[in-house]
């Protein structure tokens, strides 16, 4: 009798713990961030990284939410196109991973106020001249763009413009125009900037047919909770300034690394 019932609950214990890790119940001391670091100066892996071998401005951003609200930062490196999911399924508490925040991806999810504004930028060989204006890619050039970044929607849907490459990272798109493959990658401004840099290519601008883009973190629909606790961390840091210094820092920081 005794046996069985120790059998019965060593059972239930057993398939509670399965629930949880199904229904992505936790530890409460960690804040988990779920991101793609593969986009610079955001988030990149490196040696000795600010959480593990993570580093970018966006971790560091992530470790003062955590900090300020006494929880442990876990960060989760997936594929970009996976992050919303992620956060509606409780996979992952917050995404914050330079995300632009859209009404497409405001059905999905909430996101949190604007911590960065981008825009995108062409990435071209560093003798290119005949790439001046986004229009200038409808003239037969080979586009390359990143799988589910914003980029790739400007590319198809607003310049109408089929991309001749589509890749995973920004990094392998840019290694394309430097080996001649592509004319230009259409990729947010701060990681076209860093990466044409590391790589001895060039970034042409084109205010008026790339609009502005805001960077926001994104929550599952309805965690108010959370969307305050980080809007908080996010108004000091605009406020006393630490993010505009981090996005300097940073800047540097990637360049340094690369070279
Ligand atoms: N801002 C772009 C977007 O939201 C690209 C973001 C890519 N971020 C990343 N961590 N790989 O679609």
């Amino acid at each position: 009798m005794k046996k069985g019932l120790l059998k019965v609950a060593a059972i239930a214990a057993v398939s509670v713990m399965a629930v949880m890790s199904l229904t992505g119940c936790r530890n409460g001391n960690e804040l988990i961030m779920g991101t793609n670091a593969a986009f610079p100066p955001f988030e990149y892996t490196t040696t000795n990284g600010l959480v593990g071998e993570f580093d970018g401005i966006d971790v560091a951003i992530a470790k003062k939410i955590a900090e300020d609200n006494g929880k442990e930062l876990k960060i989760e490196n997936m594929q970009f196109e996976g992050l919303i999911a992620a956060v509606s399924t409780g996979k992952i508490d917050m995404a914050v991973a330079g995300m632009t925040a859209d009404d497409e991806r405001r059905q999905s999810v909430d996101f949190s106020d604007t911590y960065y504004i981008a825009s995108q930028v062409m990435v071209v060989a560093a003798d290119n001249t005949d790439i001046n204006k986004a229009e200038d890619l409808k003239n037969n050039k080979k586009v390359g763009v990143v799988v589910g970044y914003t980029g790739e929607k400007i590319v198809t849907e607003n310049l109408k413009i089929e991309p001749a490459v589509r890749t995973k990272r920004g990094i392998d798109a840019v290694q394309d125009v430097k080996n001649g493959k592509l004319d230009a990658v259409v990729i947010d401004s701060a990681t076209g900037k860093a990466l044409a840099e590391a790589n001895g290519l060039k970034v042409v601008e084109d205010a008026e047919a790339f609009e502005t883009e805001e960077y926001a973190i994104a929550v599952k629909k309805g965690n108010k909770e959370l969307l305050e606790k980080i809007n908080e961390t996010l108004a000091k840091m605009k406020a006393n300034g630490e993010i505009e210094k981090l996005a300097a820092e940073y800047d540097e920081k990637v360049a340094a690394e690369e070279n």
